[in-house]
């Protein structure tokens, strides 16, 4: 969905650009227009830089169409937003709303479209409290214009008194809330694994793979705009977490599921994303290892969290597992889906390069046991989004699985693998 954020001259406006990186946490397409004064507290530039798209400042710009010199299409901008939210909203631009002015981008823009409209008021207490200050909230409110009240406090003039711009994150929420997004997983506590695990040899070397977390951090990110409380537990990944979102950080297998276990029965659902080493060298080199020739290791199977995690939930807790593939995907996953005793998988095929380990999208399908539903390659922002739907579509009580006996489902169970012997070949 199209958001168009407006910026109006006060001290708040640096604040538009966090609003701006969380609504673009939250997926939605962000664009940015500020009135002239604003542009003195922050360059239109960063503005630009973070949406990828030219800042609109003015009527009289020219188009981006180097074939024209015709200014930029207003009504098109005001025609393309799903919403419009102005933050901070200044004593002066509120009035100029209330009143009808049309004298520059915001104000023209803001009376050409048809979008759902959001202000975040931020100005002095005194001007906050004055009687037409008030009048024109009270006038926009009656026009259906939305206000996120602004909060007490330290005054950036030195008062302190109502007047300061709500925080980013509560005018994104209400952003959300104005386009319909649901919380649909408000309520929920969702234990998300990410990223790969490292399995030391010695004090220099592990054995690893390429998973970078984006995936996992993606699902985090959707599950969290969605209501849910989120515990990550990721293997080591250069991603920022998102904000408020509990992360337990671990390098190895092992730490890994001493993490899941330790958190599991606090969640009400858990997606394994993770890509964990399903083998450890069975001893670690006290000292970096000397080059002398071909090098034989001998590797153990580390544990399975994700069939432990199944075995161990508690009655209603969903299980969700990923399954990298590089062949036969789908047939693959349902086997991997039937031995793991999850009750969903997404089998991905990381043998593509255009998505899979690293890349910034991802195509997969959401298997249960008795549906497969292709999600085709997109984002992996978005395509968290889907499986979280897929995942709450779930929860309607329909899964084979919950309809096998335990002794079938017991004979599922991952195997233990055998001890495993590798070359090393540096
Ligand atoms: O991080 P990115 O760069 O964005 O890449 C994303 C991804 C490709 C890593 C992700 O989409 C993905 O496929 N994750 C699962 C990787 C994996 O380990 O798949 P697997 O088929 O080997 O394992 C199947 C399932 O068992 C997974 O849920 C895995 O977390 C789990 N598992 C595996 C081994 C083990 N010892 N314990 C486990 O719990």
């Amino acid at each position: 969905m199209k958001v168009m954020v407006g910026v109006s001259g006060g001290i708040a406006a640096y604040k538009a650009v966090e609003l701006v990186r969380a609504l673009q946490r939250h997926a939605l397409d962000v664009r940015v227009t500020m009135t002239r004064a604003a542009t003195r507290f922050v360059q239109p530039l960063t503005f630009s830089a973070l949406t990828g798209h030219r800042v609109m400042t003015s009527l009289w710009e020219a188009s981006a169409d180097a074939s024209s010199d015709a200014p930029i299409d207003h009504i098109a901008e005001a025609q393309w937003a799903d919403l419009l939210v102005v933050a901070p909203a200044t004593a002066d631009i509120l009035a100029r709303f209330a009143h009808g002015l049309a004298d520059d981008f915001l104000t023209t823009m803001y009376l050409a479209t048809p979008a759902p409209v959001l202000v975040a008021p931020a100005m002095n207490s005194v001007m906050w409290e004055h009687a037409a200050t008030q009048a024109n909230v009270e006038t926009l409110r009656q026009r259906g214009v939305r206000v996120v009240e602004p909060d007490a406090g330290q005054l950036a003039c030195g008062m302190v008194g109502p007047g300061r711009m709500a925080e980013p994150e509560q005018i994104a929420s209400a952003v959300l809330g104005a386009l319909g997004r649901s919380h649909d997983l408000a309520g929920e506590v969702i234990l998300i694994t990410a990223a790969g695990t490292r399995e030391a040899l010695d004090p220099v070397r592990f054995l690893g793979n390429r998973s970078s977390g984006k995936m996992g951090y993606a699902l985090a990110e959707a599950a969290q705009s969605r209501g849910a409380r989120v515990i990550l537990v990721s293997g080591p990944s250069s991603l920022h977490p998102p904000i408020h979102c509990e992360t337990v950080r671990v390098t190895t297998a092992e730490e890994m599921r001493q993490a899941v276990l330790a958190r599991q029965a606090e969640a009400t659902i858990v997606i394994k994303s993770a890509a964990v080493a399903d083998y450890r060298p069975v001893a670690v080199a006290a000292q970096k290892m000397r080059r002398s020739g071909p090098l034989t290791l001998e590797l153990q199977p580390t544990e399975d969290i994700l069939a432990e995690v199944a075995r161990r939930r508690a009655p209603g807790q969903l299980i969700v597992g990923f399954a990298a593939e590089t062949e036969d995907t789908v047939q693959q996953g349902r086997a991997k889906l039937l031995r793991k005793g999850a009750d969903a998988i997404v089998v991905n095929d990381v043998g593509r390069e255009d998505i899979g380990f690293d890349s910034d999208d991802n195509a997969a399908t959401f298997l249960t046991m008795s549906t497969a539903i292709d999600l085709p390659r997109m984002s992996k922002r978005k395509l968290g989004d889907r499986i979280l739907d897929e995942i709450v579509a779930l929860r309607r009580p329909q899964s084979l699985l919950v309809e096998m006996s335990s002794a079938e489902m017991e004979s599922l169970r991952e195997q233990p693998a055998p001890p495993r012997k590798a070359i090393l070949i540096e």
